[in-house]
């Protein structure tokens, strides 16, 4: 049983559709160990109480310099045996102790289709308003494991969605969800709590 620590800053969409997936018996061999936020009032966490599931916030603000928090941050990641950590909208830069603490046993959900619209900088809605200032006809979300670059690690998965000339970031935001993140998140941690993803000189390959 593959143990998972979901690192969350906001809302949580992603969490509830990894929580459901698990729930629904369409991801099996992994089970939430614990939910952490660096916001007190992400309603991830509340998310996370209503499953039973360990939810705490362990903030920058606690510490009294950022080594300290990333310090915190892993200290709770090993107490919690966590075999994979899941960036499911965590908003904090993931430093290089975490990383090298956990080869290719981050992963994280982007939504565009990188390497389109992702670097510093390109997060949440301000993704989508780069989108559509660019004019692009098709965006997406993407699944990949987290190296010491930002949104640089090998791809998992990958799945477009189509836009609109109608369409508003908020909009967008809400279709590249539905359409994409909610689907290859679960449908990622699947295939990795299943032995099926396996990673060659920065490329992963998918056993069927
Ligand atoms: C999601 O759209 C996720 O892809 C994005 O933050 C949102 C979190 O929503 N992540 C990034 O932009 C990371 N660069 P949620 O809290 O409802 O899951």
């Amino acid at each position: 049983m593959l143990r998972l620590g979901v690192l969350v800053s906001g809302g949580g969409t992603n969490l509830q559709a990894v929580l459901d997936s698990i729930e629904k018996g369409e991801v099996t061999n992994a089970r939430i160990e614990v939910v952490i936020s660096n916001n007190q009032g992400a309603y991830a966490l509340e998310r996370a109480k209503k499953h039973g599931i360990n939810a705490l916030c362990i903030s920058p603000r606690q510490y009294t310099d950022r080594e300290e928090f990333h310090r915190a941050l892993l200290n709770c990641l090993r107490e919690n045996q966590v075999d994979l950590v899941v960036l499911a909208g965590f908003l904090v830069a993931i430093p290089p102790v975490i990383v090298e603490a956990f080869p290719n046993r981050i992963i994280n959900i982007h939504p565009s289709l990188i390497p389109s619209f992702c670097g510093v900088g390109y997060y949440g809605l301000h993704v989508h308003e780069a989108a559509l200032k660019r004019g692009v006809k098709v965006t997406g979300a993407t699944v990949h494991f987290v190296d010491t670059g930002t949104d640089t690690g090998p791809i998992i998965l990958q799945k477009a969605v189509e836009v609109k000339a109608e369409d508003t970031p908020k909009i967008l935001q809400q279709r590249v969800m539905e359409q994409a993140e909610w689907v290859i998140l679960p449908r990622a941690i699947d295939l990795i709590a299943n032995g099926k993803v396996t990673v060659t000189d920065g490329k992963v390959s998918i056993e069927d």
